[in-house]
């Protein structure tokens, strides 16, 4: 068990002496010292790819700020990659794949990648594990079936995934092997992850809020219940939790905190207060600043997160986080005032053992 366990309670609704905090995006581009180890590496691939500087960069937010959990360095889309679609970062842009699959042919010739092709992930976990000396949990995470299916039809980046909503309607059926492909894929993938140590794991699905919501329950929150009925204990043998968080997911909560996650993420257009009710106590609720107030100043990031903390309620279950990741270009001393805030706010108005 980490020597700072509050991240692992509060998943399983545990009390705590203070709101366990940690970010999205903790390690990456608005801290200098990852600049210069991805620059050492060369590109982004470079560097997750190698398993002792992802566990340089999966540490150094750490080392900065008192944040009660460190998250894998890596990207969800390393799955695809593995499936040989040819993942690629260029600079100032976002991911691109050299192939794109939709159409009943290229998706006939898909297959659940070998995750020998994935070994960097798991020894970067493992190389992780052993460098945090049980100063904090590690967590694992993998994109959702639905999300990775987006990157993997449209080819990279896009405001509105058009070309993968309209799939949806005119060829539910494609998509849906898709979906079921790659649920399969993560199932064997977060398996992996917690083979190698991981305490937790998280399921990011950015895109499942573009949807419907027949079109969402059948193609993202489906495929994500099946993932985790598959996960498996960790070496111990004991039940490793669970976080998913579908990005605009804020009028399904329902039936998200329902598929048999430890805990759902909120974005920052939820009210906590509301989710709160919606799911009753069943699951522990993460989130939900909005990253942009991170580009604000110390005593307005500290009102901000005041706010979230109370609204959170003082029953057991809240794990602080931004409504999504860092944004390149926010202040790192920012990102100190927010973690000690949380702390001191939480450990101020809601002492326990
Ligand atoms: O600290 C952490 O949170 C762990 C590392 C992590 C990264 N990506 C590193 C990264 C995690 C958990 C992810 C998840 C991820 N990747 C998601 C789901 C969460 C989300 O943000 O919605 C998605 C959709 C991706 C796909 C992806 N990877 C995009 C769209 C981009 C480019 C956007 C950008 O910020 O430039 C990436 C690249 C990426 N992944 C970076 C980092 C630190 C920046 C790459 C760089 O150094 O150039």
């Amino acid at each position: 068990m980490p020597k700072n366990d509050t991240f692992l309670r509060a998943l399983k609704r545990e009390p705590t002496p203070h709101v366990p905090v940690w970010l999205m995006r903790q390690a990456g581009r608005y801290l200098p010292e990852y600049n210069v180890t991805r620059g050492k590496a060369g590109s982004f691939m470079a560097l997750a790819g190698n398993p002792a500087l992802a566990t340089e960069v999966t540490l150094q937010p750490l080392e900065r700020f008192p944040l009660d959990a460190a998250i894998l360095f890596s990207d969800i889309l390393t799955v695809p990659d593995a499936m040989g679609l040819g993942l690629s970062f260029a600079e100032g842009e976002g991911p691109r794949f050299a192939r794109t699959t939709g159409d009943e042919a290229s998706i006939a010739t898909l297959e659940v990648p070998d995750m020998a092709k994935l070994r960097y992930v798991f020894d970067a976990v493992a190389q992780i594990k052993q460098a945090l000396q049980d100063r904090v949990p590690l967590i694992g995470f993998s994109g959702s079936p639905f999300t990775l299916a987006c990157y993997m039809i449209q080819g990279g980046g896009s405001a509105d995934f058009a070309a993968v909503r309209r799939m949806a309607y005119a060829r539910p059926d494609l998509l849906q092997r898709l979906v079921d492909l790659n649920a399969r894929a993560v199932a064997l993938y977060l398996n992996e992850q917690i083979a190698a140590g991981a305490d937790a794991v998280m399921i990011f699905d950015t895109w499942g809020g573009l949807l419907s919501t027949d079109a969402y329950r059948r193609f993202s929150l489906a495929t994500m219940k099946s993932v985790l009925n598959a996960l498996r204990p960790d070496p111990q043998g004991k039940r490793v939790p669970s976080i998913v968080f579908t990005k605009g997911g804020g009028g399904w909560l329902a039936e998200i905190a329902a598929i048999g996650a430890s805990g759902v993420g909120l974005d920052w257009t939820v009210d906590i207060r509301a989710a709160r009710r919606d799911v009753g106590h069943a699951v522990a609720l993460q989130g939900n600043l909005d990253p942009l107030i991170l580009l604000t100043d110390p005593a307005t990031i500290e009102r901000e997160a005041g706010r979230i903390i109370a609204d959170a309620g003082s029953a057991p279950g809240h794990i602080f986080n931004l409504g999504h990741g860092i944004v390149p270009g926010t202040p790192p001393e920012n990102v100190g005032a927010l973690v000690d805030a949380v702390h001191r706010i939480s450990r101020e108005t809601r002492a326990a053992p």
